[in-house]
């Protein structure tokens, strides 16, 4: 019965069982939001009519409040005798034998499950609930805290993978997309500033954005699909990463330049990480450090691990202070692709002392 995810479903067989089993003509299920009112609110032995009729969900005051504020179970042989009883809606039915528990896992109340019976002048008192009745709505009030539990359990693990889902797609994105919308712009404006002055070479310079916003495209829906960056699958990670430095080094005044090792293959994960933590630090390095050159290597670090390292001679920066602040993604980005396969990343920077940073993975 537990085992349930839809817990209004659980809730309402819960409530029609106490009800038939105890012999009530109503029985009832709240759970109480923070506001006085109740998140959820199922019934048993009212006609949609009825219940339609009868109006607004009930507030959390009264003999309700007893429960769901003190947990204290209530039975009661005449509800409109208790100095607590407010009264009523309209349409509501008159009723009188009143039995409630509350809904409880540890010290938490969660609800509460109540049971009633009419007040008829013309049928005599109404039967009242005995301590055995208690017992047994004791246990049902137990599987509907199990329900319960399980309901909340299940949507806070569910917040936790969106969650997790979010960071992972929010890196995608910014490892992906946002560096080439970022020499998207650059190269738009060069293009603008060479309108007037060298047609021709705006004209290069416009082929180049579109060249580039198509490449944006792709990536994005590389992320939406989980793709891996086309040109690893194609050309392998040294071809990968020496044509990404001869864009760069083509669009920058800095120099940059590439060197590697003889190193084996790496597994398609290992590779797609090394790739996009040197396209984040050379794009770090080329937008914050003024760097006039910029050296990329790949190096056999042996133990067949191989050693990603980009190094700028530019102005340099604290690390510590920057992880403080929060807010930027490339870091952290960098991190996360280091650890999700089992590589380790060191950044060293020094203010006016360039930075250099290093990605050691495992190799096959
Ligand atoms: N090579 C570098 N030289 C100088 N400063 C750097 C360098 N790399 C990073 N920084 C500093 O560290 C900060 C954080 O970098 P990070 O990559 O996390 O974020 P960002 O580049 O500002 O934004 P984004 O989230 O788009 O990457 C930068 O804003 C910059 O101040
Ligand atoms: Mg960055």
């Amino acid at each position: 019965m537990s085992r349930q995810l839809e817990v209004r479903e659980v809730l309402q067989r819960i409530v029609s069982s106490a009800r038939a089993l105890l012999g009530a003509q109503y029985a009832a299920l709240g759970v109480p939001d923070d506001n006085d009112g109740f998140a959820q609110f199922v019934v048993d032995g009212v006609s949609d009519e009825q219940w339609r009729a009868i109006g607004p969900l009930p507030r959390q005051h009264g003999i309700l409040a007893a429960m769901l504020h003190e947990a204290n179970p209530q039975r009661l042989a005449d509800l409109r005798q208790d100095p607590r009883f407010g009264g009523w809606p309209d349409a509501h039915p008159e009723l009188g034998a009143f039995l409630g528990l509350p809904i409880v896992d540890g010290e938490e109340i969660l609800g509460a499950i109540f049971l009633a019976n009419e007040h008829d002048p013309a049928q005599g008192p109404p039967r009242a609930f005995t301590a055995e009745d208690e017992r047994l709505l004791r246990i049902l009030a137990a599987h509907a805290a199990i329900a319960l539990t399980n309901a909340r359990l299940y949507e806070r693990s569910r917040e936790l993978t969106l969650v997790g889902e979010r960071a992972r797609i929010a890196h995608e994105l910014h490892d992906a997309v946002s560096q080439k919308l970022f020499s998207l712009r650059l190269t738009a404006q060069a293009a603008a500033a060479l309108v007037t002055r060298d047609p021709d070479r705006a004209r290069a310079e416009l082929a180049q954005v579109s060249r580039l916003a198509a490449e944006a495209a792709d990536e994005l829906r590389g992320v939406v699909v989980e793709l891996r960056p086309a040109a690893l699958d194609e050309d392998g990670l040294l071809p990968t990463l020496q044509s990404h430095v001869e864009v760069l080094d083509r669009a920058h005044a800095a120099d940059v330049s590439f060197r590697h090792d003889r190193v084996g293959a790496l597994p398609p994960a290992q590779e797609e990480a090394v790739l996009r933590v040197a396209q984040e630090a050379l794009h770090n390095a080329l937008r914050h450090s003024g760097a006039t050159g910029v050296r990329v290597e790949l190096l056999a670090a042996g133990g067949r691990r191989v050693r990603l390292r980009v190094a700028d001679d530019g102005r340099g920066f604290e690390p510590e202070q920057v992880r403080r602040a929060g807010r930027h993604l490339g870091l952290v980005s960098m991190r996360d692709r280091a650890s999700g396969v089992g590589g380790s990343l060191r950044i060293e920077s020094f203010p006016g002392r360039g930075t250099v940073v290093e990605l050691e993975v495992p190799g096959g």
